[in-house]
């Protein structure tokens, strides 16, 4: 027999895993602590969690019967949500899913996805998975696009699809209008990933799709309605593309409970707005916490986290030659708290913080404080 290694496609073959966050049992188990001991902060996700009214919808949904495969209710509820025809509408299971299946409808091996690191590391997958080429323009030092490279590279390379992160992960920083025009007069599509738009003063470009047949737009209701666990998120896609990636989606995502869950979470509009605003009030406080300390140098959001550069004026005990973000990282980790840390180019002196509850902003500071004690 053949060794099977060999039959499988030479790009999966080669292509690096993407690294997900783990859960908290394991991480839990891992830093020997109770799983309420420890303060998550380390994956966007909303603390405070979903709507009574979603749990009153999940427990009346009809879990033996097969989802709508047309998301008929749920596309119309979010189509009144974002102000945008249901037609234009495609729901998957996570924004992540959409980005799978527009890479499965455009990329064949050879096409070439253009990205702007350090951003969403799911784009790289995405082309990886396709065997595309990867072509990236790095964003500035201050995370902002330099769309003069980003048009000269598009013109050079012909790459099929382009990803922007607005608000971008891991910065929170943000695009204006005038660049995101000048970037849709390039002969590709434009995918504007909206997954943390709710917590940003700037409004979503949804409706844009209709003016723009290069425009897709992702939302998500793992961040706004506290659903990551759900598994909910969409694309406002141009209807001559939307057809197309309908032929090519399986069935029966996201699921009866998502689906649900999602109606119902926008029906509590109410519940959504005061989450949104408890975050947005929180990230400024833990701005403030983070400057006051004198050695993090938070970088201003527009999103559920916060981008902080770390300046030790020592190495941490027991950490000493390992990159300062990796070295905070390590150390609060022992206090319970969890923040994310990037192994990517511009990104190792610093480390991302979901905006938790004020309590958590209070774990995290006692523990940045013990930390500052010990050097
Ligand atoms: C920019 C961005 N897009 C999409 C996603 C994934 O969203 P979903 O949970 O809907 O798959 C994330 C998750 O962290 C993200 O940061």
């Amino acid at each position: 027999m053949q060794d099977v290694e060999s039959l499988l496609n030479r790009h999966v073959r080669q292509m690096q895993p993407y690294a997900p966050i783990a859960p908290l049992e394991v991480l839990a188990e891992r830093l020997h602590l109770p799983r309420e001991a420890i303060v998550k902060l380390d994956a966007n996700e909303n603390p405070y969690g979903v709507s009574p009214r979603v749990w009153e919808a999940i427990r009346n949904a009809d879990l033996h019967i097969y989802p709508d495969p047309d998301q008929t209710r749920l596309r119309e509820a979010i189509a009144r949500y974002i102000g945008v025809p249901a037609a234009h509408i495609l729901c998957g299971a996570g924004a992540d899913e959409v980005i799978d299946l527009i890479g499965r409808a455009f990329l064949q091996p050879g096409d070439a996805l253009l990205d702007l690191p350090p951003t969403f590391g799911m784009y790289r997958w995405e082309a990886d998975v396709c065997g595309a080429r990867y072509v990236d323009v790095p964003r500035r030092p201050d995370f902002s696009i330099d769309v003069e490279t980003v048009i000269a590279v598009a013109r050079r390379e012909r790459p099929k699809l382009l990803f922007i992160t607005n608000p971008n992960n891991p910065d929170g920083s943000t695009i204006e209008d005038d660049a995101l025009r000048e970037l849709l007069q390039l002969p590709v599509l434009v995918v504007l990933d909206e997954a943390y738009i709710d917590f940003s003063a700037q409004p979503s470009r949804a409706r844009w799709v209709m003016e723009h047949e290069n425009l897709v737009v992702l939302r998500t209701f793992s961040k706004l309605a506290g659903m990551a666990g759900l598994r909910v998120g969409y694309g406002v896609f141009p209807l001559k593309v939307v057809r197309h990636l309908w032929k090519i989606k399986q069935p029966y995502t996201p699921n009866v409970a998502g689906s649900a869950a999602a109606i119902a979470a926008l029906e509590d509009a109410d519940f959504l707005r005061q989450s949104v605003q408890r975050l947005v009030a929180e990230r400024q406080r833990l701005t403030h916490v983070l400057a006051e300390l004198g050695w993090l140098e938070p970088l201003p959001s527009s999103a559920n986290f916060v981008l902080c550069r770390v300046r030790l004026p020592r190495p941490i005990p027991g950490f000493e030659g390992l990159p300062a973000g990796r070295q905070l990282k390590l150390a609060l980790e022992r206090y319970g708290v969890l923040v994310r840390w990037f192994d990517k180019d511009g990104l190792r002196d610093c480390i991302r913080i979901s905006v938790g509850r004020p309590e958590h902003t209070a774990c995290l500071r006692d523990a940045l404080v013990a930390i500052a004690a010990s050097l």
